[in-house]
C-alpha cells in the first residue's frame, strides 16, 4: 500500500477528485494518510468527511519546518492540491523525487512567483493565448520547475473570461491527476 500525504490551501476539489480516485480503482493500491492545509479552508472540512486525518499549520517561515515534523515515515508521495505556499530548499531536497504538484497552466508559461489560481487564467488570456491547461509536475526548489508528468489542454475561446477558464482548466485537472499520481506511484524505487 503506497501512503500519500495531500497539501492544500483551498476549496479541495482535486482533492476530492483524488480520494474518489482511489475509491474506483483509478488510482490503485494507495491511501491518503493525512491532508495538511496552510490555513482554514473548505478542504478541511472535505477531508474530514472523507474521514481522513487533517492537520492546520499556519503559513509562514516556520511552515516547512512544521509539516516535516507531521508526514509520517512511511509516506511515499506528496501531492500538492491547491496548496499555495512555497515550501523551503531543505524541505524540497530532503523529499526529492516524492513531491508533485498541480498547476493551473502549461508550465512553463504562465508558472512562478504570483502565478496561482485566478492569477494565472487572467494572465493567459490578457496575453491573447488561444490555448491553456493543466500541468503535474515534480517539485524542486525552483517555483513551478520540475519535471512535468503530465499536462492536459484546453481552448481558451473568444468570450472567455478567468472563471470560465478556471471551470474548464479545473475538469482537465480532474482527468489528469489521478492519471499522474498512478504513474508516479508504479515508478520503481
Ligand atoms: C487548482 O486549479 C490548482 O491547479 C491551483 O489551485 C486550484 C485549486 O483548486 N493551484 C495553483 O494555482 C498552485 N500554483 P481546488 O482547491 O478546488 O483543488
Amino acid at each position: 500500500m503506497k501512503n500519500i500525504v495531500v497539501l492544500i490551501s483551498g476549496s479541495g476539489t482535486n482533492l476530492q477528485r483524488i480520494a474518489d480516485a482511489i475509491s474506483n480503482g483509478e488510482i490503485t493500491n494507495a491511501k491518503i494518510n493525512l491532508v495538511v492545509a496552510d490555513r482554514e479552508c473548505f478542504g478541511l472540512q472535505r477531508a474530514e468527511n472523507l474521514h481522513i486525518n487533517t492537520i492546520l499549520i499556519p503559513r509562514g517561515k516556520t511552515f516547512s519546518a512544521e509539516l516535516e515534523k507531521c508526514i509520517p515515515k512511511d509516506t511515499d508521495l506528496i501531492v500538492l492540491a491547491g496548496f499555495l505556499s512555497i515550501l523551503s530548499k531543505e524541505f524540497t531536497e530532503k523529499f526529492n523525487g516524492k513531491i508533485i504538484n498541480i498547476h493551473p497552466s502549461l508550465l512553463p508559461e504562465f508558472g512562478g512567483k504570483g502565478m496561482w489560481g485566478m492569477n494565472v487564467h487572467k494572465a493567459v488570456i490578457d496575453a491573447g493565448e488561444k490555448e491553456s491547461g493543466a500541468t503535474v509536475h515534480f517539485v524542486t526548489s525552483g517555483i513551478d520547475e520540475g519535471e512535468i508528468i503530465l499536462q492536459g489542454k484546453v481552448a481558451v475561446d473568444e468570450h472567455e473570461t478567468p472563471e470560465t477558464l478556471a471551470e474548464k482548466v479545473h475538469q482537465i485537472e480532474y482527468e489528469i491527476f489521478p492519471k499522474a499520481i498512478e504513474k508516479v506511484l508504479k515508478i520503481p524505487l
